[in-house]
């Protein structure tokens, strides 16, 4: 089996699973209750704040927990516009964005919000140009992810810090689910960022986890309202044994991080060197320094992206459409059709993910295997003759 699809989810790893269970099995008094067992659960939340904390270089009562990287995105974006309604009502974010920012923008669009959708060029990047033209009196919130999920561009977070430095009053939120551990953190979380999303399952931790970074003094709404657990933010009991399972993910994720997002990167090499030059593949994931290293999309054109996953699938090859969390819907890939990529050959992309456990001998069993398909349908789709 070749699992090439580390984007959509990872497998979980039998440390963190054994963290789970041992605090699950033993630690699984409410934080929140005030005998001894209360406390042993609280202690232990605090120590992975501090842990986390530690590993992203914040303080640990900037890090809040979160059932994920939807939840993240959807307080950081909603909690800042019904936060800062009084001074304005516009808020800008890109036509790239993963569905839980796009539509958390579109729910405040329909309660009268304005919103700006910078478009984006030919490699999915935003221009800060375009920002400092949409900024305005009005706006209060600036949400631009990381690294986008379908293709792997690299936004320019580091350029909109220094934009927004002008402008401190605006909330910048940054989606970095799929941009922790891939060795581009100084890229995509700079001191100007204010908010920030992680989420678990990401690297190699449990489903229902995630972090919500909120720098020190800023202001968000909650949207759960309750007993007011992390600080009033993010109301419930906290799952304390997916938060230390968490906690040891990103300690393990963040070792040796520049060696595996070499290995990554040179599994993508080989695969991206291989095909380039065939007729009818297209190729939305160069190999630069403006992509993350471990996302590859490309499109062999004439066949739609699901055919081509299944015709991998029978081969025990698993990767995706475009974005997982949505593939199963979306007809087309919506950071093709932003970067105007004619539909039909935005319908024939697939997204392959790597990790770190993923092998040079894996990249040349898909190699083996994917020129067989593709030989089979350049002759049925005369590819390359004229
Ligand atoms: C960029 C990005 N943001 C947010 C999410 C949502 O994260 P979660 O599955 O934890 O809700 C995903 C999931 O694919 C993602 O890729």
């Amino acid at each position: 089996m070749i699992y090439f699809d580390n984007s959509a989810t990872t497998k979980i790893d039998p440390g963190v699973l054994a963290t789970y269970d041992k605090v699950a099995t033993n630690i699984w008094g409410n934080p929140s209750s005030l005998h001894k067992m209360g406390d042993r659960s609280h202690q232990l939340l605090e120590a992975s704040r501090k842990q986390i904390a530690d590993l992203l270089g914040t303080k640990p009562h900037e890090i809040f927990f979160t059932s994920g990287g939807t939840e993240s995105n959807n307080t950081a974006i909603k909690g800042t516009a019904i936060q800062k309604r009084e001074f304005g009502k516009h808020i800008i974010t890109s036509s790239v964005e993963h569905a839980s920012v796009a539509n958390a923008f579109n729910s405040l669009e329909n309660l009268g919000y304005r919103v700006t959708r910078l478009p984006v060029d030919k490699e999915g990047r935003v221009s800060v140009n375009d920002l400092r033209n949409a900024i305005d009196s009005d706006t209060t919130l600036v949400s631009i992810m990381g690294v986008n999920n379908e293709i792997g561009t690299i936004q320019p977070i580091e350029e909109i810090s220094d934009l927004l430095e002008n402008y401190p009053t605006i909330q910048f939120h940054v989606d970095d689910v799929q941009a922790l551990g891939k060795n581009i953190w100084d890229k995509v979380f700079t001191p100007r960022v204010d908010l920030m999303s992680l989420s678990a399952h990401k690297f190699h931790a449990p489903r229902g986890i995630g972090v919500l970074y909120k720098k020190e003094g800023k202001m968000l709404s909650p949207l759960h309202d309750g007993g007011g657990q992390e600080k009033g933010l993010r109301s419930g009991t906290e799952n304390l044994p997916a938060i230390a399972g968490m906690a040891k993910a990103i300690r393990l994720l963040l070792d040796d991080e520049a060696e595996k997002a070499n290995r990554e990167e040179a599994i993508k090499a080989k695969i991206v060197n291989h095909i380039k030059d065939k007729p009818g593949i297209d190729i939305f994931s160069p190999l630069s320094e403006g992509f993350a290293p471990h996302i590859l999309c490309f499109a062999l054109e004439g066949i739609r992206g699901e055919t081509l996953v299944h015709t991998l699938e029978d081969q025990d090859i698993y990767v995706s459409t475009t974005s997982a969390c949505a593939s199963k819907t979306a007809d087309e890939a919506s950071t093709l059709v932003s970067m105007r990529v004619e539909d039909k050959i935005a319908t024939s992309a697939i997204r392959l993910s790597f990790d770190e456990s993923n092998t040079m001998e894996e990249a040349d069993q898909f190699i083996k295997v994917f020129d067989k398909i593709y030989d089979h349908f350049a002759k049925i789709n005369h590819l390359g003759e004229n």
